[in-house]
């Protein structure tokens, strides 16, 4: 059965009125439960959001012979049963973040086989993974390709510390190589490393484990290699999910009379708010909750630069569209991270957005112009909850298909936002 969202859209009206809680990071979750593989006891992870990509990891992560329990938002993993670093072909294609079991089963075993990681097509093409299996052959492996199936060896049995130079900046690669770098023998520098919060919460806590890992959130990360780490019971509480509370922000300043968005770090989100507090939105940040309030201000138009943490994120492009398109006068949003995520603007358009299309990176937008609700198709997990917000905001039904992409990244989203308002139903079709 395919579920599709149902939204009647408020057209225009500041009405969202509540609490709305944030939940664990996906892209912090998907690496702690790969970070598992360097441990030699359980591993405990709690705040875990239950969602599609999670369940995926944790198929993986058995099929490789793992032990993974759950109870609720926490997981066990026991990792002494993987037999073969193999991972497996299907679960593997349908998951980007596949690739951040490269690292770990490398250092662990010496040896890794792999498909090429698949994921949403967001970018020009398939996604690369160059800098990873450069970086493996830095730290002394060799490289084998058998179609699109790769299989790395590491030529002394163990992956020995390098020096890596990123020729760009990627989150999965860093996070990839440091887990690697942990069980390396001698140390790694990884250099123009990218700096996101999930990288330094995992540090943080390999580093509590037994890992020497200094630098993270800078670009220069200093890895000591050593032995397995061992957890002794500690329990890795997963961070809050920045692009959960930045999206709630934004449906916030759109539709909010008072929502107060809690459980989040609003230091992970500080160039939005600021930039929102530009425009004219009305936000209070303690250290764990933000509050959004209607001001009757009219709001100014943006120019937004996607760029690596602590820059504006990727992954808030699609929903700020949406909010640009209320702002009055013209806006502009250039994507600098992964060509072809602006595709879902013709969406938009349909609804009635004046956007421009430079080309695959750069758009235009003019408003405020009123939304009007469509059927649409969830592309991707972040176009589909800023498809969410455009509904909300729209006047009239709107109905998403695809949701399996929304459920990918957010927990019962439909659940927490019917709690402040949001006419929302899922429906089986
Ligand atoms: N790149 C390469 N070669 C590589 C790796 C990356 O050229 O070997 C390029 C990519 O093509 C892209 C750029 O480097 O142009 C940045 O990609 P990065 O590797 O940083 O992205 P990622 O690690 O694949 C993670 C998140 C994404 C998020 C980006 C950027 C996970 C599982 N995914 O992807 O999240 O957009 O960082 O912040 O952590 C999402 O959650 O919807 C999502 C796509």
């Amino acid at each position: 059965m395919k579920d599709v969202f149902r939204i009647e859209g408020l057209e225009g009206g500041q009405a969202l009125r509540g609490k709305v809680r944030v939940n664990g990071a996906k892209n912090a979750v998907l690496k702690s439960m790969a970070a598992s593989i360097l441990f030699e006891d359980e591993l405990v992870l709690s705040n875990v959001p239950h969602i599609e990509d999670v369940e995926r990891v944790a198929e993986l992560l058995s099929a490789l012979g793992a032990k993974v329990g759950r109870n609720k938002n926490s997981y066990t993993i026991d990792t002494e049963g993987i037999g073969k670093p193999e991972l497996d072909d299907a679960i593997a294609r349908r998951l980007r973040a596949s690739i951040v079991f490269s690292g770990p089963l490398l250092a662990r075993f010496g040896r890794v086989s792999f498909p090429h990681p698949g994921g949403d097509v967001i970018g020009a093409g398939a996604r690369p993974i160059d800098l990873f299996l450069e970086g493996f052959q830095k730290m002394g492996c060799t490289v084998l390709t058998e179609g699109d199936r790769y299989h790395i060896v590491a030529d002394d049995g163990r992956l020995r510390g390098a020096e890596i130079f990123f020729i760009s900046v990627s989150v999965t690669a860093t996070e990839t190589l440091m887990m690697a770098a942990t069980l390396a023998k001698g140390t790694t520098f990884l250099r123009n490393a990218a700096m996101e919060p999930e990288i330094v919460a995992l540090a943080e806590f390999l580093n509590s484990c037994g890992a020497d890992i200094k630098g993270a959130g800078t670009p220069t990360i200093m890895i000591r290699g050593g032995g397995t780490l061992s957890s002794h019971g500690k329990v890795f509480e997963t961070i809050p999910d920045r692009i959960e509370t930045g999206s709630f922000l934004i449906l916030g300043a759109l539709a909010g009379q008072e929502v107060e968005i809690t459980d989040c770090n609003p230091e992970h989100v500080a160039i939005l708010t600021g930039l929102l507090r530009e425009s004219g939105v009305d936000i209070k940040t303690t250290p764990t909750t933000i509050v959004v309030r209607a001001n009757g201000a009219k709001f100014k138009p943006l120019h937004i630069r996607t760029h690596e943490y602590p820059g504006f994120a990727t992954d808030l492009q699609p929903p700020i569209v949406v909010y640009l398109t209320q702002a009055a006068g013209e806006s502009t949003v250039f994507e600098t991270i992964f060509g072809g995520r602006l595709s879902y603007t013709e969406d938009l358009v349909r609804m009635g957005a004046d956007i421009t299309l430079w080309n695959s990176r750069q758009i235009t937008i003019k408003g405020p112009t009123p939304l009007v609700g469509k059927e649409l198709e969830s592309p991707d997990v972040r176009a589909g909850l800023a498809f969410v917000i455009a509904a909300t905001i729209a006047k009239g039904k709107s109905v998403i298909d695809n949701v399996y992409h929304i459920d990918r990244g957010y927990e019962r989203i439909e659940e927490r936002l019917r709690s402040i308002g949001v006419p929302i139903e899922r429906v089986g079709s």
